[in-house]
Formats: C-alpha cells, sequence, structure tokens
C-alpha cells in the first residue's frame, strides 16, 4: 500500500515536459530508474510522412564532389559519373527526398551554369564555400540521375536572392515540361527526353540571411511575385515551400504566414545545435566530456518547443493544417576537422542520440511536419557518409536512419512516457524520448534515446489494444560518449541485438543501455 502511494505520488509531481500532445513526457522522481512507457495502439491517426526522414546535399565541401560526383572517368566504381558504393549505401536507408543545391549556395546558383556538354560548362566561384572554383559538372541531369539511382524524389531549392523571376519559370518549365516549347526542347538536346517530375521547389533559402538579407515583409512580396510563375506543367504538381524562420524567429513566421499563406504549400524552419559553446567556438566533434554531451542534449530537446511554437502561429493563418512546416536543414554542427575540407566533421555517439530526438519529435509532430532534411548527407555537418578518396564509412548517425527507416508511412502512436530525470550540473532534462508507429502489416514499432550517458534505465511498456506476442530488438550505443566510426574502424558503432526482452502479463520489459538508440518492434 505504501509503496502504491508512492506511485501516486511521484506520479502527480511529476513535471510535464513535452509539447506535442501525441508525446507525452513525464520526468518522474523516481530512484529506482524504471521508466513506465505506454503506446496508444488503438488511438493512431495521423501519417508518418516518409520525407520526415529526408536529407539535403550542397555544393559544399565535399558533399556533392567526391561525396556523389567523381565522374565517369574515374576509378572510383561509378555509374554515369555518381559513385557506386555511395548509393549503395544509402539506398539501405531508404532516402525519400533529397534537397539540392543549397543552403546558401542556392541563392548564388544559375542553373544554366550546370547543363549541356561537361567540357563547355562555365566555371564559377562558390562564393559562400571556401571560394573553390565550381566547373558544373554536377548541375540538373546528374542530380535528377542521382534521385533515380537512389529511388527518391527531388527537391529543388531555387535561386530567389540572386536569381531572376524568368530564371526560375524557365528551370521549371526545362525540368518538367513535356511541350514543344524552347525549353521542353533544349532538356531534349541535352540527353533528357521525358520530362522529370519535381515534386517540391524552394523560393529561395535562408531569405533573412545567405539568401539576401530580406526583411520577412519584403521577402512574403517577393516570395509571392516568384511562386506565380512556379507552374505546374504536363501534370507535375508542385508543392510551393516559403522560405521560414531561423529556429524561433517568430517574427518573421509571423509576417510570412499573415501575407502569402494563400500562396504557399509549405513553410520550412531550421535548426542547428551545438554543444556550450558559441558559433565561433562550436567545439570539437569528438573532444568533449559530460558537460559538451548535456548541452547537446538539452539544445537538442529545444526543437520541441520551436515547432510547437511554430505550429501555433501557423495554426492562426492556417486552422485547417493545409501548409506543412519542413525542417529542411537540422542537425549538429561542430568546429571543422582540422585540416579537413569545409564543414567536415566526425560523427560519434553523441550524434546519434541527437539524431535520435529529433526523429522521435519530427515524429510526434507528423500532423504539421512533413518533411525533414539533415544538414549534409555526405562530408558535410551531420552526415551520413564520409569519404576519403576511394574510401567510404557510414556514421553512428546513418545506423540511426537505418534503424528508424521502419516509422516511414507508418502510423503514429500516441505515446505516454515517466522517466527519471538526466540531469547535470543542477539542470535537468528527461532521460528518455520515445515515439512509437504501426505499419501495414500490424507491427508496432517503439523507438527510445536514453540520453544519460552514465545510467541503464529498465523499461516497462505496456501497449494499449494490443497483446504482444514477440519482441525484438535493436540497439546502437559504444563504450564511450564520443566514440565513432574511422576509415581504419568503420564499425565501432553499429546496431546490435537488444537481448534480455520479455513479455509478461502483457507488459513488455527491457533494459534500454545509457547513451543508447533503441528500436523495438512488437508483434501482435
Ligand atoms: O548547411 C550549411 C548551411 O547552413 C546552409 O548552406 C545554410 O542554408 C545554413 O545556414
Amino acid at each position: 500500500m505504501e509503496k502504491l502511494y508512492i506511485i501516486i505520488f511521484v506520479l502527480l509531481i511529476g513535471m510535464v515536459w513535452t509539447g506535442s500532445a501525441r508525446a507525452k513526457t513525464t520526468i518522474t522522481s523516481d530512484k529506482d530508474n524504471v521508466n513506465q512507457l505506454i503506446v496508444h495502439v488503438d488511438k493512431g491517426k495521423e501519417k508518418i510522412a516518409p520525407e520526415i526522414y529526408g536529407h539535403f546535399a550542397e555544393h559544399l565541401g565535399r558533399c556533392v564532389y567526391e561525396g556523389f560526383w567523381v565522374g565517369e572517368t574515374s576509378d572510383i566504381p561509378n555509374v554515369r559519373g555518381i559513385r557506386k558504393d555511395v548509393v549503395d549505401a544509402l539506398k539501405k536507408i531508404q532516402v525519400p527526398v533529397l534537397r539540392w543545391p543549397g543552403g546558401c549556395f542556392a541563392d548564388d546558383y544559375h542553373w544554366k551554369d550546370g547543363i549541356g556538354p561537361r567540357d563547355e560548362r562555365s566555371k564559377k566561384i562558390n562564393n559562400w564555400w571556401g571560394s573553390m572554383i565550381d566547373a558544373n559538372q554536377f548541375g540538373t541531369h546528374e542530380f535528377m540521375d542521382l534521385c533515380e539511382q537512389l529511388g527518391c524524389e527531388a527537391y529543388i531549392a531555387g535561386n530567389v536572392g540572386s536569381g531572376t523571376v524568368e530564371e526560375m519559370r524557365d528551370w521549371v518549365e526545362y525540368m518538367t515540361s513535356d511541350s514543344g516549347s524552347d525549353m521542353a526542347n533544349l532538356r531534349r538536346k541535352n540527353g533528357r527526353d521525358k520530362p522529370w517530375k519535381i515534386p517540391y521547389f524552394g523560393i529561395g533559402n535562408e531569405n533573412w540571411g545567405c539568401g539576401g538579407n530580406m526583411t520577412p515583409e519584403y521577402y512574403a512580396d517577393i516570395y509571392k511575385r516568384f511562386q506565380t510563375y512556379v507552374r505546374n506543367y504536363s501534370g507535375n504538381e508542385i508543392v510551393k515551400v516559403a522560405c521560414g524562420p531561423n529556429g524561433a524567429d517568430l517574427h518573421w513566421m509571423d509576417i510570412v504566414m499573415q501575407k502569402a499563406v494563400w500562396q504557399m504549400n509549405a513553410i520550412t524552419v531550421h535548426y542547428y545545435v551545438r554543444g556550450s559553446g558559441d558559433w565561433t567556438n562550436k567545439g570539437s566533434a569528438t573532444q568533449f566530456g559530460e558537460k559538451e554531451w548535456f548541452a547537446l542534449m538539452k539544445n537538442t530537446l529545444g526543437i520541441d518547443d520551436v515547432i510547437a511554437k511554430d505550429i501555433k502561429i501557423m495554426d492562426k493563418y492556417d486552422p485547417n493544417k493545409r501548409v506543412a512546416l519542413f525542417v529542411d536543414e537540422w542537425g549538429t554542427w561542430w568546429d571543422s576537422e582540422p585540416g579537413g575540407t569545409a564543414l567536415y566533421q566526425q560523427n560519434t555517439m553523441r550524434d546519434a542520440v541527437s539524431a535520435g530526438i529529433f526523429l522521435n519529435v519530427f515524429n510526434s509532430h507528423c500532423d504539421r511536419v512533413k518533411m525533414t532534411n539533415i544538414a549534409q548527407i555526405n562530408n558535410v555537418l551531420q552526415a551520413m557518409i564520409l569519404t576519403k578518396g576511394k574510401d567510404m564509412i557510414v556514421t553512428p548517425t546513418y545506423h540511426v536512419f537505418e534503424m528508424f527507416k521502419v516509422h516511414q508511412g507508418a502510423t503514429l502512436l500516441p505515446t505516454d512516457i515517466s522517466c527519471p530525470a538526466y540531469k547535470y550540473d543542477k539542470e535537468n532534462v528527461p532521460s528518455m524520448i520515445v515515439s512509437a508507429s504501426k505499419n501495414s502489416s500490424g507491427t508496432v514499432h517503439i523507438s527510445l534515446c536514453n540520453l544519460d550517458p552514465n545510467n541503464d534505465a529498465k523499461l516497462n511498456c505496456k501497449l494499449e489494444g494490443l497483446k504482444p506476442s514477440k519482441v525484438t530488438g535493436r540497439v546502437l550505443t559504444a563504450e564511450t560518449m564520443n566514440a565513432h566510426n574511422t576509415f581504419e574502424n568503420p564499425d565501432t558503432i553499429k546496431p546490435t541485438t537488444l537481448k534480455g526482452i520479455t513479455i509478461k502479463d502483457n507488459i513488455i520489459t527491457v533494459t534500454i543501455p545509457s547513451k543508447s538508440v533503441v528500436v523495438l518492434a512488437v508483434q501482435p
């Protein structure tokens, strides 16, 4: 009896942490470190758009050149100039959509530089990223070939900052028109008869900053003008994407929504995270202690509040949720590796747990968040793939995407979790972040992140509306917080089978190791 009172007391004083009604997280003062999870299998409504697991490739450092493009004459095995090892690895994580060519690069990119015979293409300075010469070997045709090889959708970022309306209009016509127009014929002359499908087109990138340093009022007007000429040809239907705020710049969101809501199908938000430093001293990707680990966990959790606040503003102008929120740049941003190319960083267990938190939070907002694009896919920021000449490795973050791919297209299930706090230096965050979904065959997947780098967590899980017959689990964890894969030891971190899962009286019991990402598969 006494124990029961203690449990009730603990639940009552628990602090509800999360901003999303679909993933309630309550911090308890439970000293036993037991997590209680309820998954409402009987209450799922919304689909998790596969595009929540999207990616981003910019002409930056070695993301596109070397990361994808090596050229047809390269010794590195390639298909029409695109490296095969990278495409093969990425196919395993089911890339649903790829955003290109930037980033800041997009508002300096003139698409006609990147079509026609490769040896005749113009050479331009990449003004944003190290002033390297971009010989435009990778342009529209190569990007669309890459999307076809990956089996993913294309998300093109158009140039508003330094481009013209005519240029943007012609690019869309060039790619999507099946007519006998000059633009469609130019595409045919360059080797592509049938038009491509372009489902997503961004009208500018970070136009509050590198995309033209505009005010929201000015951008909203410019947006409305440019989007008028982004047309649907030959059955292609474009989701027109407006540039939204940097993180929690709610003023930008408010003005752009207010002035241009009827002309957009989606609006973006960008959210980058780091440890305890500032933008001039972001800290090392691999050399850090618990202070920096904790800071990243806390900063990552901030995405939930930012999304909740953005959605509140969107609800004001779009109560029926016609307009989607795209988090089309997110991830960790550390000091570049010494001697590495622009924004090249390593990727540790810390990045993996951060990615798992982000993806769980995105899932829980899937009624409004319909796409996200981690920055960036190869060799830049929180990459899936690192290359060194002909060699290639996958990162811990890649493994998180591979483990979480089971959520793509599944139905989100509401969750309630009570977990102890993860405390560091008088600060608190929840120690466990979760989301769950049910796929078309009835399998329930539960993804859990244990933020605490010191303590394993016992989890009791009840599924409302489902009697579990079999549960399996996969875990990504490591001995140390800064463990990572290298070209010498590429498999230091990779998923393994999670042992010790039991089912008794319909309650699943499992131990979630410290600093880990776990995905459980529950069969009815
Ligand atoms: O992803 C790197 C850069 O970060 C992008 O080019 C820009 O959009 C953002 O500021």
